[in-house]
């Protein structure tokens, strides 16, 4: 079956937690610290907290911010849930910014007519979420100009950008945004089975992050521990478990020297859908603005199905020729639990809508063959030419 994304574990990745396996240290061991290091210096971050997963990276991300309820938080529509729960879990509002038909981003025009208009009806907006879509980046420069003038913190969900360039940057994300998250789980562009970070450069979000994620405890310095005995801890704030293991960070550490190879071939197998579905008008591929270094955990084709169920077929044929395609995504807004919680309807983010109608994620991995590639690329024709 070929997926529409898939890990690439080759023998040093296996080599790299077996040795783990063999040492003292399963979990919070030496090399949360080592994979950190590691981060920091490839993603040109100040300050690095490895957790367990991305959700919980973004959950942290808005404790550490201070999101509470009353507070409104903006994000788009077209990402993984996650985006937008994380601002459910510290009891904030959520509200939503249709996408950039373009660059199906969060829509940097909407974003200040909306920021605008709840301001004036003294809404408190604390914060944008913004994901840097299929791994294309957002407009940071203008993020940034935006947030300075309304004064609210950037998030920038970082998952599917892992080693994406702006301006030629790839340390460009905690360049822009306050807090930056990113995820590991195996379809991403590294990957630790399931892990995840928090980056940053300011000191005061990540001391809060590092001490959130494990239930809030402070280690106790030697002076406290001489003092109050050797078994001393201390919890002041609630936090939660979103620790990462020892053998994480092995797999994290070894996929991490690769992240370069990894993306040149998906950017070589970019350019072969470019060139195959950009001849024809049914079809839309993504475009990737001069400046901008897409890092393609996806490739986001857009079809113009004729029909309402034609992109089900499609889908359902592909399928029975073993080829697994997916979607990215069902907007957030249409979810069952948004629309009854917070009275989201179809319409109202109809770029978004139109987007999910057409879009369709083509496999793009590491290890996806030649002839692989040609089989997708020829199912999809020969569907779309006999209708
Ligand atoms: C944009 C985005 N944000 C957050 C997440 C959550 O990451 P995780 O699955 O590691 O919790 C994902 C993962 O699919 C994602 O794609």
């Amino acid at each position: 079956m070929i997926s529409y994304g898939k890990q690439f574990i080759d023998s040093s990745d296996i080599a790299a937690v077996r040795k783990v396996l063999r040492s003292n240290w399963l979990t919070q061991g030496p090399l949360i610290n080592k994979f950190e290091l590691k981060l920091k210096k490839y993603f040109g971050a100040k300050y690095c907290s490895v957790v367990s997963n991305g959700t919980g990276a973004l959950h942290l991300a808005g404790l550490a911010l201070g999101w509470k309820k009353g507070d409104i938080i903006l994000t788009s529509p077209i990402s993984f849930l996650a985006s937008s729960n994380c601002i459910l879990y510290s009891g904030a509002t959520p509200d939503f910014i249709d996408i950039d038909k373009n660059n199906y981003n969060i829509d940097i025009n909407k974003l200040e007519q909306k920021l605008k208009k709840l301001k004036s009806s003294s809404k408190k907006v604390v914060a944008v979420v913004a994901t840097d879509y299929a791994g294309n980046p957002c407009n940071w420069k203008d993020l940034r100009h935006i947030a300075s003038k309304y004064n609210i913190k950037l998030i920038n969900d970082n998952c599917h950008a892992i080693g994406a360039t702006y301006y030629n940057d790839k340390s460009y994300a905690v360049k822009y945004a306050d807090v930056v998250t990113h995820s590991y789980h195996p379809v991403k562009n590294i990957t630790t089975g399931e892990g995840g970070a928090v980056l940053t450069n300011n000191k005061e979000i990540s001391e809060k992050v590092n001490v959130l994620r494990s239930h809030g405890i402070i280690k106790s310095s030697k002076a406290t521990l001489l003092k109050k005995g050797l078994w001393h801890y201390e919890m002041n704030e609630l936090g939660y478990n979103y620790r990462i293991t020892d053998i994480q960070c092995a797999l994290g550490i070894s996929q991490l020297k690769k992240i370069n190879k990894f993306i040149k071939r998906k950017k070589e197998i970019a350019r072969i859908y470019d060139e195959q579905f950009s001849r024809d008008s049914i079809f839309k591929i993504p475009k990737v603005e001069k400046n901008y270094g897409h890092a393609y955990h996806l490739y986001p084709l857009q079809i113009n199905f004729n029909q309402e169920n034609e992109k089900r077929f499609f889908f359902n044929e592909l399928y029975s020729s073993k080829i697994k395609l997916q979607v990215h995504y069902i907007p957030i807004h249409l979810q069952p639990y948004y629309r009854k919680n917070y009275g989201f309807k179809r319409g109202d983010y109809p770029v978004a809508e139109n987007f999910y109608k057409k879009e369709v994620s083509l496999p793009i991995y590491f290890s996806l063959k030649k002839n692989e590639i040609y089989r997708v690329i020829n199912k999809i024709k020969i569907f779309l030419r006999k209708k």
